[in-house]
């Protein structure tokens, strides 16, 4: 069988909404348009250069189910938890949680001059793995391995694999690939995700033709929209004039039923009032 390149389904305006204690976000899963893309649940993109957009940040609340992945392009977000976890995720740092059986955390953007850019992306436990241990990976912006291809391409590799380098964040249920991407003007991106995992591209700066193939040009999208791709075994992306940065994600669906009730995200309606009672006799964590 020939290799099969990605095509784009959708592209996905971001919608603007505000969640934690009143941090404005643009929003692209977890809208009325995306509702899951099995097996992420939400993504957000935070970026403002006014506190006032972020500085009353999440303070705490819990988390069962779930995973959820904070990436950081500028700006500082100090988090603590119910694990007696407490730290800060800084420029290019990652911190990728499994909240599992229950976690209760805080994640307070600080004020360090002022820009505050970001991700959180949230990925769906499957059914066997919605009650593990609570588990953090945080990974500082040096250990996260930097590539760069003969053509100027440059890629972070937080997870998954880029010519024969292993991303920093290791045995996530999903196998999931999560790349940030800068390509250079007219330079052309390739990259091999497997057959029948979910990938999206966040594309957050410049423009570029998504899903190029032998057979079509690829559709045109400028930043900041969310780019969903078809089935296949590579995805190509060509930069154009301004040259185009994006964050690449993959990941296996699960095909289980998801019932959510906020930060909560199980399998049955009977799991998520479990979770509420949990909270309510302190068992929880
Ligand atoms: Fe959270």
């Amino acid at each position: 069988m020939t290799s099969q390149s990605r095509t784009v389904t959708q592209v996905i305006e971001p919608q603007r909404v505000s969640d934690g204690a009143g941090v404005k976000l643009k929003r692209s899963i977890a809208t009325a348009t995306l509702d899951y893309l099995d097996p992420f649940l939400l993504f957000d993109h935070f970026g403002s250069d006014d506190p006032d957009d972020y500085i009353a940040g999440f303070p705490m609340h819990p988390h069962r189910g779930i995973e959820t992945v904070t990436y950081m392009h500028s700006g500082v977000v100090e988090h603590k938890d119910s694990l007696g976890h407490a730290g800060s995720i800084e420029s290019g740092d990652v911190q990728w949680m499994t909240a599992g059986h229950g976690i209760l955390h805080e994640e307070m953007p600080q004020l360090r001059g002022g820009h505050l850019s970001g991700f959180q992306l949230w990925v769906n436990l499957p059914a066997r793995l919605k009650l593990t241990k609570p588990r953090y990976q945080e990974v500082a912006a040096r250990q996260i391995p930097e590539i760069q291809r003969t053509n100027g391409v440059r890629i972070r590799i937080i997870a998954g694999s880029v010519d024969g380098v292993t991303g920093a964040v290791r045995e996530i249920a999903a196998d999931p690939t999560y790349l940030d991407i800068s390509v250079p003007a007219d330079a052309v991106f390739s990259q091999a995700i497997p057959r029948g995992h979910t990938a999206f591209a966040y594309v957050y700066g410049g423009e570029g033709q998504f899903g190029v193939n032998a057979a079509a040009a690829g559709t045109p999208v400028r930043g900041q929209k969310l780019v969903v791709f078809s089935d296949g075994d590579t995805v190509e992306i060509k930069a154009l004039q301004a040259g185009v940065r994006f964050l690449l994600v993959s990941g296996k669906p699960l095909g289980e039923p998801v019932v959510r009730y906020g930060p909560f995200v199980m399998n049955t309606r009977e799991e998520i009032q479990q979770a509420l009672e949990d909270l309510r006799n302190g068992t929880f964590v």
